[in-house]
């Protein structure tokens, strides 16, 4: 997820175009760049880091003579955060310009394709074939609109892209393709962005472009057009009256509501390029050359620990590699055996946290194999893993983790997957039916959100007087508990305790009253009688219960809370939103500042 802005007016143009991508630094913030003509050159200024690296790079430079051009700020997918994978890029001649926010799926076999007709590339992306494409189509005389057309008609995956051309100058042309792209419309001057923060201090009135649909811009005109056919399409202007921060947020009151929200995009970017159906096969070049794990040691902390300790369910059943799941803070203090053939698998959103970093070097001293999972593409974890692969989920601005866990389920499963192909133990049959229903889930979830928001805004309300909670589950609905438990605890500050349901007698039954509800995790899995008999246990203590669970569960509890049913655990994906949104419910009802819990940080990087 990085942010895009284009200017065509009559101010100049890179100042309104840094304003924007300041506004727009919560959508990516690890390098930025912009592009613009003036005196009829192409000038490109790109910057690793933070926005404000890229403004010292400008400094001094006379860039206020251009009234359009672009800018970018990146959040890194393909090629680490530096300088050289900075957006625009530009085709050999630097005649073009572009930027762009989404994955080009096959942009290896294109760029291949390229490099043989003798194309040089400056950098590690995919965008950058957008550039080349360009090129040699416009070399072909096509003008920029059909060459465009051309372009995107090759390429397969998501896409917002903004070009500048020395052949069109005071012009931007844009697309878009499953990655947000607006266009705002001003007195002699119009605007493309990522996201309406970018223009709003400029502009209310606004056109919402569709995929597959392209646009045209100057300072006195705009025009949207079918990318593939080119025919024009007639396009309603929207009035917005959000103030700045609200159209970050989206329109959701909250980061939290609105990465729960982002969850369905999430899990269909973590698929992207990785999944074939009809083979049953789940794709990960990152784990070519790595042999498959003697025993595999998933080592975590808070939320991406819990991620951790469900990816071993799967990990285990499906691929059959003995699997532990660690308290990265223990790990690193304990003398953990490691033997030739194993794998250490980091998990961490930041890939900044302490204990976990610290438990990864541990590791590597002894001679294991470390494979990052990170969502932060050139952090520490990433930079010191021997394999990383990255989870897609965008930037995370709430402090309380939700769409980060969902991205980190979606890239455990595809490992099981891999692991299950490699080690025949998942039949393929069972890899395309999980796949199947994988697939699905961005459609099912959208759908279910809205319901799921109404059902926790009435259950936190019922339960907002509680000062406890108990989360319960069994197998892979054991770590949501813990999840649950924690979202609840960090941002509406009630006690609440996860446990393995059929741990409970074991003690916390003692606890058990009609002041101390449980949360209980009952899918209709072969575990759901078992389930139902320890929530028989708590209701005659009086407990009173809040039980998730599907369609058709012949269970008495205070409140059934039923979510759609997909194929094996993929239930999880569908059942944790509902975990965090009842959290984040309880703790919009309780006035607290969900986004910046007290005592927390994003990311723990002290010892
Ligand atoms: C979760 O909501 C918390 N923010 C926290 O437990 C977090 O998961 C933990 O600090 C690990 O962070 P990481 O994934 O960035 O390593």
């Amino acid at each position: 997820m990085c942010g895009i802005i284009g200017y065509c007016g009559h101010r100049p143009a890179v100042p309104v175009i840094l304003e924007g991508l300041r506004r727009l630094e919560y959508r990516g913030y690890d390098s930025a760049g912009v592009a613009f003509l003036q005196h009829g050159e192409l000038h490109v200024v790109r910057a690793q880091g933070k926005l404000a690296n890229l403004e010292k790079r400008l400094e001094g430079q006379n860039v206020f003579q251009a009234t359009s051009g672009i800018g970018h700020t990146r959040w890194a997918t393909h090629g680490l955060p530096i300088e050289k994978n900075a957006h625009p890029h530009t085709d050999g001649a630097k005649r073009l310009a572009v930027i762009h926010n989404g994955i080009i799926e096959n942009y290896q076999e294109i760029k291949n394709e390229l490099m043989a007709e003798g194309c040089a590339f400056a950098s590690d992306t995919d965008t950058e074939v957008l550039a080349h494409l360009l090129a040699r189509a416009i070399d072909k005389g096509l003008p920029m609109d059909q060459a465009m057309s051309e372009t995107l008609g090759r390429v397969e995956g998501a896409y917002a892209l903004a070009v500048v051309s020395l052949d069109t100058p005071g012009v931007i042309h844009a697309a878009r393709k499953s990655s947000p792209l607006v266009l705002g419309v001003g007195v002699g001057e119009n605007f493309l962005a990522s996201d309406i923060p970018a223009f709003l201090p400029y502009t209310r009135d606004v056109v919402f472009l569709e995929d597959g649909e392209m646009v045209r811009i100057d300072a006195a005109s705009w025009r949207v057009m079918d990318v593939a056919t080119l025919a024009p399409i007639e396009k309603e202007i929207k009035h917005i009256t959000w103030d700045v921060s609200a159209a970050q947020k989206g329109g959701f009151k909250h980061f939290m509501l609105k990465e729960i929200f982002e969850q369905p995009k999430v899990i269909a970017d973590c698929l992207a390029g990785r999944v074939d159906v009809a083979a049953g096969r789940a794709v990960l070049p990152e784990l070519a050359g790595l042999p498959t794990p003697e025993r595999l040691f998933i080592v975590a902390c808070g939320t991406s620990f819990h991620a951790g300790l469900w990816g071993m369910y799967l990990l285990e059943q499906w691929a059959g590699v003995p699997t532990r799941v660690e308290v990265a803070s223990e790990f690193r203090y304990r003398e953990p055996v490691l033997q030739p053939g194993d794998v250490v698998l980091a998990i961490s959103q930041s890939g900044e946290t302490a204990d976990t970093l610290a438990g990864m070097r541990l590791a590597r001293q002894r001679g294991a194999k470390v494979i990052g999972l990170c969502n932060v593409v050139g952090s520490s974890v990433a930079r010191e893993s021997d394999v990383v692969i990255s989870t897609q989920a965008g930037p995370e601005i709430s402090v309380a983790s939700t769409k980060a866990m969902c991205s980190q389920l979606t890239v455990l499963t595809l490992l099981a997957l891999c692991l299950g192909e490699a080690t025949g133990k998942i039949s393929r049959q069972d890899r395309i039916d999980c796949l199947t229903s994988l697939e699905k889930l961005p459609s099912v979830l959208e759908a279910e959100l809205p319901r799921m928001r109404e059902r926790a805004m009435d259950l936190a309300k019922t339960y907002s007087e509680v000062s406890s909670f108990l989360y319960l589950g069994r197998g892979p609905y054991y770590p949501l508990a813990l999840e649950g438990a924690l979202k609840l605890k960090e941002i509406s500050y009630i006690h609440a305790e996860g446990y393995a349901a059929g741990e409970m007698k074991h003690g916390p039954i003692a606890l058990i009253d009609p002041r101390f509800p449980t949360f209980a995790l009952a899918p209709m899995d072969e575990l759901f009688p078992k389930v139902k008999s320890n929530l028989e246990e708590v209701q005659a203590r009086g407990g009173k219960i809040i039980a998730l669970t599907h369609p058709g569960a012949d269970m008495r509890v205070d409140h059934i809370w039923e979510t759609p049913k997909a194929w094996g655990p993929l239930s999880t994906f569908l059942m944790l939103p509902a975990l965090q949104m009842f959290a984040y419910e309880m703790a919009d009802y309780l006035g607290k500042d969900v986004d910046q819990p007290r005592n927390l940080a994003k990311s723990v990087t002290v010892e």
